[in-house]
């Protein structure tokens, strides 16, 4: 019996009614046209293709929010300079690292000596041999390198901005090649805490990528979807609503393209001819409850205890609560299963991180001359929250709260 339930599936995914290539809605497909972002392109390309003529580009700091192209106009840029300069005399390369994959100044340091060939290991090497490896070698090829540091905001935050500031002088240190940087961060606020050396190094040029909105959502939508989908089988009412609803966050054309192909999927799941605005709307459930057990997984112990916490306090009737009580019940619920519990002033900044992933609200209130205190409410279902912290059997003690 089961068996034919399964084979009833892989007959349906195999024999796709909905999709004809869903992998070119996937995150990480890079698409050869990215309308609405002509003006970026042309600037990257024009600063960078000093490299074609054997001159160091400079050094550009890119960024705007999540989700408005900054990593798919990079790439594309980068793989079109790469082409063209097989044509030339000049020696062309290019190393693109992602910081949130490569979080630590010594991963950096390897995948540059591997983007020209060297292997380093793992760990071993003190961080100085690992980096002057890389300038040896990269002298050696005698080439105009381009260094893309993607998501810079993890590594910064984690590791400070040392190895920044190491390869924005890195030129100091060649005498037959030359390597420019290229940064890329959604954190607006990072330059701010950038030493200012690094910022006028790192920002000799400054490319900014507006969020998108919704008509030009829809343009991209529609180039997207006409190689990904059937044809015909997409509502009319579809592209729009994917559109408006990434918009109405941030113009997120990440987040546009993913409701698109979830809502595809869904359909799919479902055995549906089409995909209809229904669809749609229960794909952004979906990923929306996707994003919280995400969150709710991989939280720290503590962070998981409060929401805990919060539950317990629920339980009791107690829907809105203040730091005081939400407190007690932390300690209390602490003593209960073995674990030392954190100051009042952590959990408070604790609440502040729960607010701020949207899994908790709170909001200061005045209460007259008695000042402010802080109202604190759950944002996501109590089930979600058991449903996922249930799975984690450190709690396994307070399972009916
Ligand atoms: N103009 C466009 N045309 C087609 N697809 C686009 C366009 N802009 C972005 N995309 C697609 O949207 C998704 C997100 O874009 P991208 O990864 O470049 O965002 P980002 O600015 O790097 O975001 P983050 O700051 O989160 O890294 C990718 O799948 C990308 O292919
Ligand atoms: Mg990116």
């Amino acid at each position: 019996m089961k068996m034919e339930v399964l084979d009833e599936i892989f007959r349906r995914v195999l024999s796709s009614k909905i999709f004809t290539n869903r992998s070119s809605l996937r995150p990480d497909y890079v698409p050869d046209e990215l309308p609405h972002r002509e003006n970026q392109i042309k600037m990257l390309g024009s600063i960078l293709a000093q490299a074609l003529r054997g001159s160091r580009p400079s050094n550009v700091f890119i960024y705007g929010l999540t989700g408005t192209g900054k990593t798919a106009v990079t790439k594309y840029v980068l793989k079109r300079i790469e082409e063209k300069s097989l044509g030339f005399k000049t020696n062309f390369t290019y190393a693109y690292i992602n910081c949130r994959q490569s979080d630590t100044p010594y991963r950096v340091l390897a995948d540059l000596n591997e983007s020209i060939g060297v292997r380093v290991p793992f760990t071993g090497l003190s961080r100085a041999e690992v980096y002057r490896r890389f300038l040896r070698n990269l002298d050696a090829r005698k080439c105009v390198m381009i260094i893309v540091l993607d998501e810079i905001d993890f590594l910064v935050k984690r590791h400070g901005d040392d190895i920044l500031y190491k390869l924005s002088r890195v030129n100091e240190d060649l005498l037959y090649s030359q390597a420019s940087l290229i940064g890329i961060t959604n954190d607006l606020k990072l330059t701010e805490t950038l030493d200012p050396r690094i910022k006028s190094s790192l920002g000799e040029e400054e490319l900014v990528f507006p969020p998108y909105n919704a008509v030009q959502l829809e343009d991209i939508l529609r180039r997207r979807a006409k190689r990904a989908f059937r044809r015909g089988v997409l509502e009319p009412g579809v592209i729009p609503l994917c559109a408006a609803l990434a918009a109405k966050e941030h113009g997120d054309a990440r987040r546009a393209l993913d409701l698109l192909r979830v809502a595809g999927e869904i359909a799919e799941r479902e055995g549906a001819e089409n995909v209809t605005e229904e669809h749609v709307k229960k794909a952004r459930a979906e990923i929306e409850r996707d994003r919280v057990v995400e969150v709710l997984r991989t939280m720290p112990l503590h962070a998981k205890l409060v929401l805990l916490s919060m539950v317990y306090l629920d339980n009791k009737g107690k829907t809105r609560t203040t730091t005081g009580e939400l407190y007690a019940s932390y300690v209390h619920i602490c003593r209960e299963l073995g674990v030392e519990s954190l100051t009042q002033r952590r959990i408070s900044d604790l609440v502040n991180e729960l607010d701020m992933l949207g899994l908790l609200a709170a909001r200061l209130v005045s209460r007259g001359r008695y000042g402010r205190t802080k109202i604190i409410e759950l944002s996501v279902s109590k089930k979600t929250i058991l449903e996922v912290l249930g799975k984690d059997e450190r709690f396994s003690g307070v399972a009916n709260l």
